[in-house]
């Protein structure tokens, strides 16, 4: 993975501020530092990836495998699966679904519907165990296996992901004898793509989850106890910290694989829930180039300059070439012997001088090719980068009070006992 820039000068105080915060991170003395076991995840979860792989088998013999949970933990393994599969067709294994992830009536009908004909199992992500949105689906899922198959061979088919104690979804997974596996204390939801909440349903998928740790590992020793200012994560830090302060208060992710969409989303929310709070913070959005430049591009290029852009390169991919046409009739030939990846990459620097020149400052980051290792890789920059970034704002970035707003406000219209006016 590398980082660089354009048309951005880095701000000395930003710089500063940000390998101060770094320092902050690593001494583990910031607000939230018992949040910080997600620092060393890779290492410790390669000793698990067997007791992963053990778990899944028994998932793969299934015709579909229904992943449960919202935000934390839902968005990285939904990251990896987009990222991963065939673009195209099905890929091989148990079919991979999602449910829990929003209160889509019809959704959750429609899936209830699909799963009545089929053998499927289920494996339900929840750090508290409490959770409305997967609490409810789980419900009607475990339900539909129970009226199926009788409750002892229903729980053979359920991994639960959880608290290794507390929450209502700990309590079944011991009452009932689910597969199971412990999201650590020290662990937040948004963190916790390299632990057993990303790395079961992977495995479950087929993705190489022992690649994937590599690939974070890599990483954590480009960036852990490394000082000086040209570690990526201290420099990511200082110029989206350095823009925030000249008015720049949203940062675009684009990418210009269709595979990376939830990339983005993963990092949306990684942005937003730990940066988002105390009047402060970038606000994260995403765009899909070059399609969005067909929506987006004319607001990027042309109104209020209050944006920069991070740019995620890819450098290679496999990808067809533009053949040679005798007539020529769509004027293509000037393209001749070009692949589709390799036009691509010249739109991203076509827009990207375009932008800059609109006054849109961009950072790149650019890896080799999607696969496990590099988006290992990238999990754990961004999630370093996010903790130093937000440190040096001054925020903590490891609590989320605003998220119970909503909670507490839609428990007491649906009379949740304990949440009455
Ligand atoms: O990052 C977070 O903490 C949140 O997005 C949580 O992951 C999300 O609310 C789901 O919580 P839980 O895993 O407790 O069901």
């Amino acid at each position: 993975m590398q980082l660089d820039f354009q048309n951005i000068t880095l701000s000395e105080a930003a710089l500063k501020s940000s390998q101060e915060a770094r320092k902050l991170l690593e001494s583990r003395s910031g607000s939230g530092r018992e949040f910080l076991g997600w620092l060393s995840l890779p290492e410790e979860e390669a000793g698990r990836v067997q007791q992963y792989l053990n778990i899944a088998a028994d998932l793969q013999k299934l015709e579909a495998v229904i992943m449960v949970g919202i935000g934390g933990s839902y968005l990285g393994f939904k990251c990896l699966y987009e990222a991963l599969k065939p673009a195209v067709g099905q890929p091989h294994g148990p079919e991979i679904l999602f449910a829990g992830h929003s209160l889509d009536g019809d959704y959750h009908r429609q899936l209830l519907e699909y799963l009545e004909g089929r053998e499927f199992g289920v494996v339900v992500i929840s750090k508290s165990g409490t959770t409305t949105e997967p609490a409810i689906a789980f419900r009607l899922l475990w339900s539909l296996l129970e009226k199926k198959h009788g409750a002892a061979e229903a729980a053979r088919r359920v991994c639960a992901i959880t608290d290794k104690s507390k929450g209502t979804l700990r309590q079944s997974a011991d009452n009932l004898g689910f597969h199971s596996a412990v999201i650590a204390d020290d662990v937040g939801g948004r963190f916790s793509v390299l632990s057993p909440v990303g790395l079961i349903p992977a495995a479950v998928a087929g993705i190489d989850i022992y690649s994937l740790l590599q690939g974070a590992m890599e990483m954590s020793d480009r960036l852990r106890g490394k000082d000086g200012p040209e570690n990526p994560a201290i420099q990511y830090s200082a110029y989206r910290n350095g823009l925030y302060e000249e008015g720049k208060k949203i940062e675009i992710l684009v990418y210009y694989q269709h595979a990376l969409q939830y990339l983005a989303e993963w990092w949306k929310q990684l942005y937003g829930e730990s940066e988002g709070k105390d009047g402060k913070g970038i606000f994260p959005a995403s765009a899909g180039f070059t399609t969005d430049l067909h929506s987006l591009g004319q607001w990027i290029q042309d109104a209020e300059r209050s944006i920069f852009q991070t740019i995620l390169d890819v450098e290679q991919a496999v990808s067809p070439q533009i053949q040679k046409q005798d007539n020529d009739g769509d004027g293509l030939n000037f393209l001749a012997g070009r692949s589709v990846h390799d036009v691509n990459r010249v739109a991203l620097e076509a827009t990207r001088k375009a932008h800059g020149e609109g006054g849109v400052p961009s950072l790149r980051i650019s890896i080799p090719a999607i696969d496990e290792f590099n988006l290992g890789s990238l999990f754990y920059f961004f999630e370093y980068a996010c903790g130093v970034s937000a440190y040096s704002l001054g925020v903590n970035p490891f609590d989320q009070p605003g998220v119970e707003a909503y909670k507490k406000s839609m428990f007491r219209m649906l009379g949740k006992p304990g949440y009455e006016i």
